[in-house]
Formats: C-alpha cells, sequence, structure tokens
C-alpha cells in the first residue's frame, strides 16, 4: 500500500524547507501520495481559523505528516502553538518527541574540541503530559493578587509508555545506554513516579545501561560531557529546553529534526524541523531545509522504510562534509544535491 502523506508548509520559510524535504523523498521513496493542508498564521489571518475539526479528522486519516513551521509575529502568542501544535500532538496522542542530536563531520560545534562522534545522542521527550497540558488557572487576574498556578500532571500509564518507548530505543543502538533526566530531589511526586517507573521497565530491558541524572547537572553535561549520552527520557518541560541546547551544540537550528510520534500508529505521527517560521530570511531562498530532510529520515524510520531512511541520513552527511565553510546555503539547492545521492 502507498504511503498518504499530510503536507503542513505553514508559514514563512516553512514551504521552502517542506519543497525540499519532499524532493528527497520523492527521490527515495517513488509513489509517496501527499495532500497539502493549508494551516498556520497566513489562514489564521485570512479566516481566523486555526485547526477546523473538519480538518483535525482529514489528518487523522493520513500515515504521517510532514510539517514545516508555523506563526509570524502578527499572531498572539499561544493561538498556533495551543491551537494547533499542541493540539495536534494531545489528539493524536504524540507521546514520544524524538529529537537526535548528531555531531556530522563538516559541521562546527560551539563546543570547544568536540569531534563528529563525541555527539551522537536522542532525546526522548514525553510529549503528552507535564506542565503542557494546560491544567492551571488565574485568579484576580490584573490586579495586584493575581495568582496563576501551573500544573504539572504526571500518570503512571504515561510515563510508563514513553520510558519503555526510550528503553527500545536504547536495546536497539549499539551503545544501550539509557539516562533518566528529572529533579526527584525537589519534585519529589512526580519525579519520585518516574524513578520508580524507570527502575522497574529497566527490569525488561536488563542489557541496557542506565544513569540518572538532575536536569541542571544534566544541561551541564550536555555542553560539557555530550559524550556520556546515547538516550535521553526526560519529561515535556524538561524535554523543550534540553533539546534546544542539544541542537545548538550540534550544528544548530538548521539542522535540527524532530518527530512528535505515537508509537501505536493510531494516529499519524509528525515530523518537522525543530526551527520556526524564520520570518527574517522567508522568502530569499536561503533557509538550509537539512533539519527537514532529517525529518522525513525520521518519518522514513517510523513507517518502517529503514534503509530509505539511512540513505537519507547519510546524503545528509556527505552534502555537510563537502560544503564550503563561509559560503551561503541555497536552499534548493540543498534539496537537489541531497536528493541526487538517494536516488
Ligand atoms: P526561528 O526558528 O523561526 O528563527 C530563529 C533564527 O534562526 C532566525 O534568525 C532564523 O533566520 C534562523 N533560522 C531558523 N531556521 C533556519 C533555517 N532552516 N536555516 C537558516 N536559518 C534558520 O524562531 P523565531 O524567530 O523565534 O520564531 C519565528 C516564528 O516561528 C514565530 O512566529 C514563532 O512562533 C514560530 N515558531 C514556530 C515553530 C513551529 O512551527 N514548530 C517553532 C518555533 C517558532
Ligand atoms: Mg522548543
Amino acid at each position: 500500500m502507498s504511503t498518504n502523506l499530510a503536507v503542513i508548509g505553514g508559514d514563512g520559510i516553512g514551504p521552502e524547507v517542506v519543497a525540499e524535504g519532499l524532493k528527497v523523498l520523492g527521490a527515495v521513496l517513488p509513489g509517496v501520495s501527499t495532500t497539502d493542508y493549508d494551516l498556520g498564521a497566513r489562514r489564521y489571518h485570512a479566516t481566523g481559523e486555526v485547526l477546523p475539526d473538519s480538518v483535525q479528522d482529514e489528518l487523522a486519516g493520513h500515515d504521517a505528516i510532514l510539517l514545516g513551521a508555523v506563526g509570524d509575529p502578527g499572531v498572539p502568542p499561544g493561538v498556533l502553538e495551543r491551537g494547533l501544535l499542541l493540539k495536534l500532538r494531545f489528539a493524536f496522542d504524540h507521546f514520544v518527541n524524538l529529537r537526535p542530536a548528531r555531531l556530522y563531520p563538516g559541521v562546527s560545534s560551539p563546543l570547544n574540541g568536540v569531534k563528529p562522534g563525541d555527539i551522537d545522542f536522542v532525546v526522548v521527550r514525553e510529549g503528552t503530559e507535564g506542565l503542557y497540558v494546560g491544567a492551571g488557572g488565574v485568579l484576580a487576574k490584573g490586579t495586584p493578587r493575581e495568582v496563576a498556578t501551573e500544573e504539572s500532571l504526571n500518570s503512571r500509564s504515561g510515563v510508563e509508555r514513553v520510558i519503555r518507548d526510550a528503553y527500545a530505543r536504547a536495546a536497539a543502538r549499539p551503545r544501550r545506554k539509557l539516562t533518566l533526566v528529572h529533579k526527584n530531589n525537589v519534585l519529589v511526586n512526580a519525579g519520585n513516579l518516574w524513578a520508580r517507573t524507570f527502575a522497574e521497565v529497566g527490569k525488561e530491558f536488563p542489557d541496557v545501561a542506565t544513569d540518572y541524572l538532575h536536569v541542571d547537572a544534566a544541561s551541564m553535561f550536555f555542553i560539557t560531557q555530550p559524550q556520556r549520552f546515547d538516550v535521553v527520557v526526560t519529561d515535556n518541560l524538561f524535554g523543550d529546553i534540553l533539546t534546544d541546547i542539544a541542537a545548538a551544540i550540534s550544528g544548530g537550528i538548521g539542522l535540527a529534526a524532530s518527530g512528535n510520534i505515537n508509537p501505536t500508529k493510531a494516529f499519524p505521527s509528525m515530523f518537522e524541523p525543530v526551527h520556526g517560521s524564520a520570518p527574517d530570511i522567508a522568502g530569499q531562498g536561503i533557509a538550509d531545509p537539512t533539519a527537514t530532510i532529517l525529518s522525513v529520515a525520521l518519518l522514513l524510520q517510523h513507517l518502517g522504510h529503514t534503509e530509505a531512511a539511512e540513505k537519507v541520513e547519510n546524503a545528509v552527511a556527505d552534502d555537510l562534509a563537502a560544503r564550503e565553510p563561509g559560503v551561503p546555503v541555497r536552499t534548493a539547492e540543498v534539496g537537489d544535491r541531497i536528493a541526487s545521492r538517494v536516488s
């Protein structure tokens, strides 16, 4: 059966980088059928709509979603994040937010003395619970007595499923090491649930070596000893922050890929570059599409096209290694070069 892909180019550089992702996808796996969805700031400004229910239902019928980026400075904060991105993550139960960090040869890291190979880890961030569920409220808004709360929700089943997924990913990698990151010395309720579940699920994976770090120490070690990480599992907020550090140390925002994954495949998973719509460079043809192309590799991996996924990753590695330092990127040329390497 052929793959049905929903495509949300979005705003700014989103459609530009997605075009290159699709170019590479078409070259490595011909015959994928795609449907474009007009969502994001442009649609919001034109119609006031963010994610109509009918569109959500249509998206649910696809095998996967490829997203560029949504947003522009004219949209109030939260409208698209909560109304589109988080809504899809919750509705489609994307409980694994997967963010690989790898320093490719030819790419410079802001860290001194770090070589390709020193950074090669993946963060499994919980995607449907924690502080991001919107459990909170506000009292006496706008007065000196204003009180605002934001609660972190952690369910045993929610924590267990993401931890089990992370163990399985670690077990499939050569180093087989899994690090739990939390703050269980202070956040004792949630932290204890995470630590206990981590230990219990670990019994199913005797070959996986385990480690625990508080999030502040982990932030430091991402910078000072990135070599110590293989697979990292953590909650929604810690993962959001840690993965920006991971992107920064491994070549920056133009290379950082992500997947919002429902491993049960009950709903489509969504793959997207970590970066936003970059209005400052939109329309100039200079956005680096590599993050989107690497997100396509994650998509292929998720759908079981392992060989195609590896081809794309290797082609990206070759392209990065062949780049001349200081020469600006042309979006379409990167896509052309990688597409020709995989076809
Ligand atoms: P951004 O990621 O769009 O841009 C940050 C900086 O990185 C800019 O200088 C930009 O030119 C550069 N940059 C980003 N992607 C690049 C690429 N592929 N190649 C070369 N340079 C690149 O973040 P910013 O400026 O905070 O947000 C811009 C808009 O994007 C906002 O409306 C924001 O809400 C939205 N956004 C959307 C996301 C999504 O759709 N998942 C994620 C982050 C931001
Ligand atoms: Mg973020």
